[in-house]
């Protein structure tokens, strides 16, 4: 997080929290959240991006009270499943302020969402448009609905999260038409108020081009809508996928610089299709709340393994991994680490730091170098891991989930709680 920094006895600190006295208190691992973090990066994209709507994605990091923060910073929130949806609920987030996502969204959450009166529903078959229609009908209610398209912009970045290409589950076609047809079906419906096209490329991107690709086709489909129709559509999201730094070769631009490149983009394009400039949204997660996390682990073995060639590699193990980030061992992500509890003036090795759990692949970061005399005992930093790490962490091997907690001016608040074996044990209820 912005601000992090070593005390005089070489601790770090964040947002005013010394990471060892936070170990102490709260356990490891843990993940710490800077809230002001959070919050600025927030507002920077409300500042940078005047006048569009801010959806900040759940799927990233969910809990009442960072539900509560986005609320409070005047963001809306991207949820997908019924449980960002009560999550969200609960943090205060106004219903008419989610935008419902899924490909697969049950007759359960569909209806939950139209009772709660959510403010859109971005539909992503005909499959759903029809039971979207029939929760509507069945219920007395109205929905707004984007549909999300998949524009076929190949997304640099990992094929586990490109997700405009075609030939994967998310979106209708614009090439293979049935964007076009779900949009006029949409738009025809007696129950649905259809607002505009969604379009999400894909995550952890660093350049422009995809999206502007994207926006040039999103604004050519909503010609040839107009066309079919005479109607213009309103609104047009753009999805989220804003990279950040893990490591120092991850070179994010500025909120700002970002945003004049999406204004300039959408401004040719409305130009060069004669379309007026819908209302615009964006929908971004890691880039709000994945620099705002650290995660705090301790260091329980260190072992030396020879390499060919007369190297060597420290293997550094600490009391989480894969259960608490899946990242490295899903998408190969690459994260950096830090000595958390001192500093050392022992010559940088080639280490790897890995988990507990029993499996090889359970490596949280491949290859960093960290001081020779790291120990038993030492704390390991790890940033970004505000973003996709816990909210996609499970209990392989039985290991309990760690707690979020928040650090704001030196106080740190649990917002989720570690889950304990007890916790677990209640859910094993055979003979
Ligand atoms: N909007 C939609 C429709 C999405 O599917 C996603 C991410 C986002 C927004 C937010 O994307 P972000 O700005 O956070 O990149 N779990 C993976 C990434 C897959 C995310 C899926 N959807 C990861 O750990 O990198």
């Amino acid at each position: 997080p912005r601000g992090a920094r070593r005390d005089e006895q070489g601790r770090i600190v964040v947002a005013g929290a010394t990471l060892p006295e936070v170990a102490e208190e709260h356990g490891t691992p843990v993940y710490v959240i800077d809230e002001g973090d959070f919050r600025s990066r927030a507002r920077e994209f409300k500042e940078s991006f005047p006048g569009w709507e801010i959806y900040y994605a759940g799927k990233a990091l969910l809990t009442r009270t960072v539900a509560r923060w986005a609320a409070e910073e005047g963001l809306n929130l991207d949820v997908t499943t019924m449980g960002e949806m009560r999550i969200a609920l609960a943090g205060g987030m106004p219903a008419a302020r989610l935008g419902f996502h899924g490909n697969n969204k049950s007759e359960e959450e569909i209806a939950f969402a139209l009772e709660q009166g959510v403010g859109r529903i971005i539909v992503d078959s005909f499959d759903e448009i029809a039971r979207l229609e029939r929760a509507c009908a069945d219920g007395g209610h109205r929905a707004n609905v984007l549909v999300r398209v998949t524009t076929g912009v190949e997304a640099h970045t990992h094929e586990y999260i490109a997700t405009a290409h075609e030939d994967q589950k998310f979106g209708l076609s614009i090439m293979g038409g049935q964007a076009l047809t779900a949009l006029v079906r949409c738009h025809s419906s007696q129950y649905l108020d259809l607002r505009g096209i969604h379009s999400h490329i894909g995550s952890q991107i660093f350049e422009t081009l995809g999206f502007e690709v994207a926006i040039r086709r999103t604004m050519k489909l909503a010609s040839q809508f107009r066309t079919a129709t005479g109607v213009e559509l309103p609104e047009l999201d753009l999805g989220g996928g804003f990279g950040i730094a893990y490591t120092g070769v991850d070179t994010p631009q500025p909120t700002s610089t970002l945003a004049a490149a999406f204004e300039e983009m959408v401004d040719h394009e409305c130009r060069a299709f004669g379309l007026a400039r819908p209302h615009l949204s964006i929908e971004p997660g890691r880039a709000i709340c994945g620099p705002s996390g650290v995660a705090v682990y301790r260091v329980g073995t260190v072992k030396t393994v020879e390499l060919e060639g007369g190297r060597s590699r420290v293997y550094i193990s600490v009391d989480g991994g894969m259960s608490d980030n899946i990242r490295p061992a899903l998408y190969a992500a690459e994260y950096s680490a830090a000595l958390a509890n001192r500093t050392s003036d022992a010559e940088p090795v080639l280490s790897r730091v890995v988990g507990k759990h029993c499996e090889g692949g359970d490596i949280l970061i491949r290859d960093v170098f960290l001081p020779a005399d790291v120990t038993i005992g030492d704390l390991i930093a790890v940033p970004g891991s505000g973003a996709y790490a816990r909210s996609m962490a499970s209990n392989y091997n039985q290991i309990p989930k760690p707690p979020v907690v928040s650090a704001r001016d030196g106080v740190t608040s649990v917002m989720l709680r570690r889950e304990t074996l007890d916790d677990l044990m209640r859910l094993d209820v055979g003979q």
